[in-house]
């Protein structure tokens, strides 16, 4: 499943920053809470994707080492040959190849509901944070396209199973188990237009995140009727709506 994420990411780099914009408009939010922070001699993002949000934190903190980190070497190859004067690093955010202590500020935005196990991606977070370091990012959460799901599973009932994206409670619990000594942990829902369902779909594909597991098996006749359901069901502005949950945190070591 690792591997089949990679490569999807990886694939899709050069489309990325064309259909990012939603990750861009979070990624800018973020900075904005970032900014905040006394000004730390050491950052890493993780899941950095293209480099975007990580090169926002270079033009605010001209004088910090600056890490970003990714597992997909297209999104690492495209960030190196977009910016300069940050580290670029191909590695898991599950096994960080750093020391203990070696950043004062993790950040990352929108990447940990890729990254499987909460607990075991935080609490590599949490190692390599100095005492008192701040742990913050948003990840996408479980409503996240809820349309979706219940257009498809109306359309053909049990025959297609997501696993879905993690909740608030969960993330909340994942921080407070990988030992994070406080935290905030909040969300919200953000409506996005698409033409329709197909248009949804692709959009997932261009940007390489259509890796949320799956079973089961629809066909034709059924993906066109949850086309349907969905365009009735979700109508929004001139098209369909999508929603995406964007989960925020913010935790101190
Ligand atoms: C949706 S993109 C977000 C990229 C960037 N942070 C942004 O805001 O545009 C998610 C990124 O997380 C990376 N990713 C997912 N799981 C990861 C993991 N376990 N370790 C490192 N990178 C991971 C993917 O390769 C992808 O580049």
């Amino acid at each position: 499943m690792k591997n089949k994420i990679q490569q999807k990411f990886s694939a899709s780099a050069k489309n990325y920053d064309r259909f990012s914009s939603l990750h861009r408009e979070i990624a800018d939010k973020l900075l904005a809470r970032v900014i905040k922070e006394p000004v730390p001699s050491a950052f890493l993002d993780v899941g950095c994707g293209t480099g975007y949000f990580t090169a926002l934190l270079k033009g605010n903190f001209p004088q910090s080492n600056i890490v970003g980190l990714d597992f997909a070497q297209g999104m690492i190859d495209a960030a190196r040959a977009r910016h300069d004067g940050i580290d670029w690093v191909l590695a898991d955010g599950n096994n960080l190849p750093f020391a203990k202590e070696s950043f004062d500020i993790v950040v990352s935005n929108l990447a940990y509901q890729w990254a499987g196990y909460l607990i075991r991606v935080f609490n590599e977070a949490r190692r390599v944070l100095v005492p008192e370091g701040t742990f913050v990012g948003t990840l996408f959460g479980y409503n996240t396209c809820q349309e979706l799901f219940q257009s498809l599973d109306e359309a053909k009932p049990g025959a297609f199973k997501f696993s879905r994206l993690p909740d608030e409670a969960q993330v909340r619990e994942a921080l407070d188990l990988s030992g994070f000594k406080s935290f905030n942990v909040n969300s919200e829902n953000i409506k996005v237009e698409f033409k329709d369902m197909y248009e949804l779909i692709a959009w997932f594909k261009s940007i390489g995140a259509n890796n949320l597991s799956r079973e089961g098996y629809l066909g034709p006749e059924a993906i066109s009727r949850a086309a349907d359901i969905y365009r009735e069901k979700f109508a929004f502005l001139n098209g369909v709506g999508a929603t995406f949950e964007v989960i925020w945190f913010y935790a101190k070591k």
